[in-house]
């Protein structure tokens, strides 16, 4: 196996993945066809249902909705993920800020390395998602030595409800954002529009309603980090997507603390927080090449631009009637009672 000695980049990480790949190359440690049979019979015998989209298959695995072709990666992090105790993992559902925490992460935690404000940083010619590894995808893909041979501290990044990743806490610390359901329904119908132009919004809406969404039900996913924080808040940072809107610098601010690399008085002086928030800004990023050319994964033909499609919250108002919206308000209020969490 290759070692990162010969690595024209930093020894510490955490390193782009993609450039990280060049070096280490894609290393199997299963195929993801034999990954997939050595769990067929189980998968088959798991309730299912389509995603909204009608075209991916959903498993109901341990309470989750998680898609067919990720249960076998689910059932290997289970088993096989081994935490360092400096790794972060960045957790999130889709369309809730991850493209966002993933690049305000890299760029705090890879600050030495590689300083925000330089011309040649990383998020300047990568998009966010390259820069971490993606656990489902090389576990399910049988790849997970790859994690192996990064550099610590690592970084990487999760759609998976935390009990599909229970080492993670109090294995390592694990960075989640949520955000209001309704405007995830909302970003997600518009993502999912870029594959299938005549999806209807109701449709999309019914399913974040019946839970029997990928990596769903919501409230669960959203519960299952919840809980870890309040239980380990130096193990678990629990973000929303609304507030670090409201005030990015104060959240990148606390980020920092939470993985130990709080800012210094120089680099107050020189306004490093600021540059982070401005590199990580929705408007850079969404101008980067990087973010407007390409798609997001050789099999999945969705350009990289859908994911900056607003960038703002309350998106929901013009997409659902009020009622509707008090619909989900209510299901979601009614999962999180006596959790001490709300989202009004
Ligand atoms: P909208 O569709 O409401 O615009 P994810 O990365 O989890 O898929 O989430 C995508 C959502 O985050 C999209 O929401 C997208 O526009 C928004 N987003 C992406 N980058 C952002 C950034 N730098 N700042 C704020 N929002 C961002």
């Amino acid at each position: 196996m290759p070692t990162l000695a010969s690595m024209a980049i930093p020894e510490e990480g955490p390193v782009p993945f993609e450039d990280a790949l060049v070096v280490i190359g894609t290393y199997l440690v299963s195929s993801p066809q034999q990954r997939e049979e050595e769990h067929a019979d189980l998968v088959a015998t798991l309730p299912s249902a389509l995603e909204a989209n009608g075209v991916k298959k959903l498993r109901l695995y341990q309470g989750f909705w998680i898609r067919d072709i990720h249960v076998p990666a689910a059932i290997a992090l289970q088993r096989q993920f081994e935490p360092r105790p400096d790794d972060v993992i960045v957790a999130s559902l889709p369309k809730c800020g991850t493209t966002w925490l993933n690049a305000l992460t890299f760029a705090t935690m890879a600050r030495k390395a590689y300083p925000p404000a330089s011309a040649d940083h990383p998020l300047r010619r990568l998009n966010p998602h390259q820069c971490l590894p993606f656990l489902e995808g090389l576990f399910k893909g049988g790849r997970e030595a790859e994690l192996e041979l990064l550099p610590s501290p690592r970084l990487m990044n999760t759609h998976m409800p935390l009990p599909m990743v229970p080492s993670a806490v109090p294995g390592c610390r694990v960075v989640y954002v949520c955000r209001d359901p309704k405007d995830m329904a909302v970003s997600a119908w518009h993502f999912l529009r870029r594959l299938q132009p005549d999806l209807a919004f109701a449709v999309v809406f019914e399913s974040v309603c019946d839970g029997a969404v990928a990596f769903g039900p919501v409230w669960d996913h959203v519960l299952s980090y919840w809980r870890a924080s309040t239980a380990m808040p130096d193990k678990v940072l629990f973000l929303r997507y609304e507030e670090l809107l409201r005030d990015p610098a104060k959240n990148v601010r606390k980020l920092a603390r939470f993985i130990g690399m709080p800012f210094s008085a120089a680099e107050d002086e020189a306004g490093t927080v600021d540059s982070i928030v401005q590199l990580c800004s929705f408007g850079h990023l969404k101008g980067l090449d990087a973010n407007k050319t390409g798609h997001l994964d050789p099999l999945l033909p969705v350009p990289r631009d859908a994911l900056f499609r607003n960038g703002a919250s309350g998106d929901w108002v013009n997409h659902m009637m009020p009622e509707m919206a008090s619909h989900l308000d209510k299901i979601v209020a009614d999962k999180m009672r006596g959790t001490g969490l709300t989202f009004q």
